[in-house]
């Protein structure tokens, strides 16, 4: 039996989380510069996308760009940005065919014009789009989702439209980038590398975590659902007994 047929459809994560590292170290280890690293990435972004929303999957949320990356030397943050607006250009049809939904958390105000301006174009073409939503952390922090929640609350309790008490988990959902967006059941991170680096700090509170050696350009299909496969083998508790779960 493949791995595809593996899986069980009825128990398939609602959401997948994936950190897409390793795109440096897999040019590197080919003598190239690492924006042939992320170039050679968009193929595998391409795959797991189609991956998903062939399974069923509902949510995707890609980290590609964070907070902290700007630190980067600037050619390759120019060089990422570029390939950012050439993908986007590039794929919005593929996207429409699909019936995949663009959608973006972080705050896009702050990238290059053009990169901003045709994302805001292909979510709008996109919005309609039911099939699965495919969410691109973009110059995304955890910890400052968590801090333009507070502000938003804070404002409100100043304005005396709510009270410290009424605050509460579901309140602080609301007002994250991911507002309306399920927690996700599986988080992904490629190249070996442990850490949820500032991602979905909130969101991640009860996610089961897959970490594969591989490389993100070397990221497929079979790896995607050999991912789906171990998180399938896992018992989720929330914090409960097993003899809890067992008896619900
Ligand atoms: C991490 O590898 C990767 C990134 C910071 C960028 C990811 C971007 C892409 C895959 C391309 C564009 C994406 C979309 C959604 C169109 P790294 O550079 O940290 O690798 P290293 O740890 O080996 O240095």
């Amino acid at each position: 039996m493949s791995l595809k047929e593996s899986i069980d459809l009825s128990k398939l994560p609602n959401h997948v989380a994936i950190i897409m590292d390793g795109n440096g170290r897999w040019a590197k280890e080919r003598g190239k510069n690492r924006l042939f690293g992320h170039t050679n990435g968009v193929k595998s972004v391409r795959e797991t996308a189609e991956g998903c929303a062939e399974l069923g999957i509902k949510y995707l949320t890609l980290y590609a760009f964070s907070t902290e990356n700007w630190n980067r030397p600037i050619l390759e943050v120019t060089g990422l940005m570029d390939l950012l607006l050439r993908t986007i250009m590039a794929e919005v049809k593929t996207l429409q065919d699909n019936n995949i939904r663009l959608r973006t958390i972080g705050d896009i105000d702050a990238l290059p014009g053009n990169t901003a301006r045709e994302l805001r174009v292909a979510m709008e073409q996109t919005a309609g789009n039911t099939r699965m939503d495919m969410i691109l952390a973009l110059n995304y922090s955890g910890k400052a989702d968590i801090v333009q929640a507070t502000r938003t609350i804070a404002e409100d309790v100043k304005a005396g439209k709510i009270r410290p008490g009424d605050i509460n988990d579901k309140m602080v959902n609301d007002h994250l980038y991911t507002a309306g967006i399920p927690d996700p059941e599986l988080m992904i991170r490629t190249s070996g590398e442990q850490r949820i680096s500032n991602f979905l700090l909130w969101q991640l509170a009860y996610t089961e975590f897959y970490f594969t050696e591989k490389f993100w350009p070397d990221f497929d299909r079979e790896e995607l659902y050999q991912a789906i496969l171990t998180y399938q083998a896992r018992e989720r508790r929330f914090g409960k007994t097993t003899e809890q779960i067992q008896g619900q």
